[in-house]
């Protein structure tokens, strides 16, 4: 296990939580970056820091005497390139030993301005940490669709019959774990990708047989969508997600479970699994 602290980006969000959770699990010592007077919503068992993306506040004294740091973005969000870049010279200036960033599955599809975001952003911190970057590019969480699973009614803004190959997000931050701790695996990008390729369909179909009740499926467009739930986001939020549904009405999101498996040295959680475990 290295010395010094890990930082996780972002810590008090979905995915941030996961992979603080997973370096607890391991014994690591986890500094929490929050925003700025959110302190209180950094996960138990952290120690909480103050750093805003926006503008690089608190990034440096956050990142300094750390071992290694895990970066994320907040979802779609339009300065991704700019926060990675303010990352990328923070660590820089401590000296940090290992940086991780969270991209995502197929970071060059253009069809989706916020994979180039990301892969722009993964070029940016490549370019200021050659050798000490590993990039994790993670497919759909199973835990993007488990909540209307879960509530009885699935409400879809893109086909239900194109194929996707989801992730259950405690997968994810144990791979992020693995890579955090082991300096080693300087230079890897992994993809992170579920072990079946499922349709919405066929996962809402699965849930159905798991929970032993019905689940509701109901099927929109990404225009109906822009036009109804997503008219009150911001721009950008909008057309960045109405891009993603237009491309998952094409083709959806598939990858190769490969890395992930080796990652994990198991496979990875199926989504029947991922159900199995909720209704406990
Ligand atoms: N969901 C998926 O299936 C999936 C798959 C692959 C990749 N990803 C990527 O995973 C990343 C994280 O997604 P998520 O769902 O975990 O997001 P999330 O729950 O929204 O978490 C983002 C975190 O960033 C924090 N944040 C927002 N603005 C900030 C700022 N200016 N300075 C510092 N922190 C700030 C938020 O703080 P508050 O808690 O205070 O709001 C929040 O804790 C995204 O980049 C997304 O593209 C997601």
């Amino acid at each position: 296990m290295p010395t010094g602290p890990v930082l996780v980006v972002g810590s008090a969000g979905k995915t941030g939580r996961a992979v603080c959770a997973a370096l607890l699990a391991r014994g690591a010592q986890v500094r929490a970056a929050v925003r700025p007077g959110r302190e209180a919503s950094a996960p138990a068992g952290t120690e909480p820091v103050g750093v805003d993306l926006a503008d690089g506040h608190g990034l440096r004294p956050a990142l300094d005497g750390c071992s290694a740091a895990y970066h994320l973005a907040p979802n779609v969000h339009p300065d991704e390139v700019g926060m990675a870049q303010r990352v990328a010279a923070a660590a820089r200036g401590v000296g940090l030993p290992h940086l991780v960033f969270h991209s995502v599955l197929h970071p060059d599809d253009a069809r989706m301005p916020h994979h180039l975001h990301k892969l722009a952003a993964e070029e940016v911190l490549r370019e200021a940490h050659p050798g000490t970057l590993v990039v994790l590019r993670p497919s759909a969480y199973h835990e993007n669709l488990l909540p209307q699973v879960l509530d009885g009614a699935v409400a879809l803004p893109y086909s239900a019959d194109t194929p996707f190959t989801t992730v259950a997000l405690a997968d994810v931050a144990e791979a992020a774990a693995t890579v955090l701790l082991d300096p080693a695996r300087d230079g890897e990008v992994h993809d992170l990708v579920g072990p079946e390729v499922l349709t919405t369909r066929e996962m809402v179909a699965q849930a159905e047989r798991v929970l032993g009740r019905p689940v509701g499926l109901t099927v929109s467009s990404p225009a109906a969508w822009a036009a109804g739930p997503g008219a009150d986001l911001p721009t950008a939020a909008r057309e960045a997600l109405t891009a993603m549904f237009a491309a998952y009405d094409e083709d959806g999101l598939v990858g190769d479970p490969a890395d992930l498996t080796a990652l994990l040295g198991r496979r990875p959680t199926s989504w029947s699994d991922t159900l199995r475990a909720a209704a406990r």
